[in-house]
């Protein structure tokens, strides 16, 4: 009975364990920012989306949390391709915020 207690109780706080984490680290927040500012409407992020400009998903690996951040802020003139706007308006923690989770999903 005690074994089988003790599965249960392992198997209980391994399904909680990454809950906990995920709101641990502020998902919900940037996941209405990145909806809010309408990002999907030109890039895909996990499959959902839209297709005008990169995935997002795979950002983390070609481009640092820093410059992710900056390029957020960057005067569109400087841009390859000009048709994404500018984001210098967001507080500096709210573009973090954003550079950071999309750092991080690679
Ligand atoms: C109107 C369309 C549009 C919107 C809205 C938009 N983007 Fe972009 N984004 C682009 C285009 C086009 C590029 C490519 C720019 C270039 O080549 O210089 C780009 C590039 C990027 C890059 C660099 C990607 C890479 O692979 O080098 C990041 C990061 C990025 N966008 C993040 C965001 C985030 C975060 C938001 C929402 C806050 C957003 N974008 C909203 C069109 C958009």
């Amino acid at each position: 009975m005690k074994v089988i207690t003790s599965i249960l109780l392992t198997l209980f706080l391994c399904g909680l364990f990454p809950v906990v984490a995920i709101s641990a680290k502020g998902s919900e927040p940037v996941m209405n920012l990145i909806r809010e500012l309408g990002c999907k409407g030109c890039h895909m992020i996990y499959g959902k989306g839209s297709s005008l400009a990169t995935d997002l998903t795979e950002v983390g690996s070609r481009l640092t949390a820093a410059q992710i951040e900056e390029f957020l802020s960057a005067d569109p003139a400087t841009r390859t391709k000009d048709f994404m706007p500018s984001y210098s308006s967001l507080s500096r923690e709210e573009r973090q915020l954003i550079s950071e989770y999309l750092y991080n999903l690679h």
